[in-house]
């Protein structure tokens, strides 16, 4: 008889293992902070015995807009320990939906593994009426387990559909299929018929392919995000200079448009403090490219990373050069 793949599931907290006061609960559950106790989760999944052998890792449990970098290097290490060992094939992490796609896209810049890591979360709380939890939680599993995930960087399992880390991005506050790669669409599903399915292969470098390692690190460098509006001022770029910014994200309006008053903030806060900006959009979808006057000026430009992911790059890439070209190559590479 040949043994199931060991798959090593950690629990991180969010929507997905917690309880609302009744089944029609579906948005205060968040306040009242509830959550199901160690093994009822996966206890609740008796069919998982038939797919794989399953094993929950502690970790501490919260809202994930509570989380913090060393939450995520903590994560790494605890991902990394376990599939080093051999102790798993593959890991699912489940977790909060706020900011799933952040932490799913340092996994996928910063693992060093080709092994199979899903994460996964749900819409509404375990103990809400058609909770989307377990069956996302089974699917993660499915997927983690199956050989053909291997090699394709950190994923994300939602409503039946695998995305890719980089490309997906939460769409909706409240409805099950929040999910969506907007431009670049999903890697596969797990489908109703018990199968995973494949039709795209990410081709941008990631895992075992990027140039970061921060296993060993306790902290990123610091960069923050400024959104332009109409009227904006240069104050939040000033502040987020002065409380050690490296870098500054600017979700600027359309195709990366900032306004005059913030341009001259970033040339002040790059000339003073070598504070480096990189342009976003605030706009959904679509690339944002880097003008001649964008490089002469030493800053770079995002393509089609959403703000909060192109904060996660920036910090990445601190860790390795201030050098404004190289910076550019790896946003133009991951
Ligand atoms: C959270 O992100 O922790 C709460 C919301 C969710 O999981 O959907």
């Amino acid at each position: 008889m040949t043994s199931l793949p060991k798959i090593a599931v950690v629990l991180t907290g969010g929507t997905i293992d917690s309880v609302g006061k009744d089944r029609l609960d579906l948005a205060w559950y968040i306040e009242a902070g509830t959550r199901l106790g160690e093994g009822e989760l996966l206890g609740s999944l008796p069919e998982l015995a038939t797919i794989a052998d399953v094993r929950e890792l502690p970790f501490r449990r919260m809202a994930s807009h509570a989380l913090v970098d060393s939450d995520w290097l903590a994560l790494l290490r605890t991902i990394h320990a376990t599939l080093d060992s051999g102790e798993a094939d593959g890991v699912v992490v489940t977790h909060g939906t706020n900011t799933i796609e952040e932490t799913a896209y340092f996994l996928h810049l910063t693992l060093k593994t080709d092994k199979p890591v899903v994460l996964v979360g749900s819409m509404r709380p375990s103990s809400g009426l058609s909770a989307d939890g377990h069956l996302n939680l089974f699917n993660a599993i499915k997927v983690a387990a199956d050989p053909a995930s291997r090699g394709r960087g950190c994923l994300l399992v939602m409503n039946d559909t695998i995305f890719s880390a980089r490309d997906m991005t939460k769409n909706s506050t409240y409805r099950v299929q929040a999910f969506q790669s907007r431009d670049l669409g999903p890697l596969g599903f797990a489908d109703a018929d018990g199968q995973v399915l494949y039709y795209h292969q990410p081709v941008r470098p990631h895992t075992v392919d990027t140039e970061f390692d921060v296993r060993d690190s306790d902290r990123l460098p610091r960069v923050d995000i400024v959104v332009s509006y109409v009227g904006a001022d240069g104050t939040m770029i000033e502040a987020a200079a002065a409380a050690g910014a490296r870098g500054i994200v600017s979700a600027a309006t359309g195709a990366g448009r900032p306004t005059p008053a913030e341009d001259e903030a970033f040339d002040r806060v790059y000339k003073d403090k070598g504070v480096l900006m990189c342009l976003c959009s605030r706009v959904a979808s679509g690339r944002v490219v880097r003008s001649p006057g964008l490089k002469k000026r030493g800053f770079v430009a995002a393509d089609n990373l959403q703000p909060w992911k192109a904060r996660l790059l920036l910090a990445l890439a601190l860790t390795r050069t201030s050098d404004a070209d190289d910076i550019q190559r790896m946003f133009d590479t991951y």
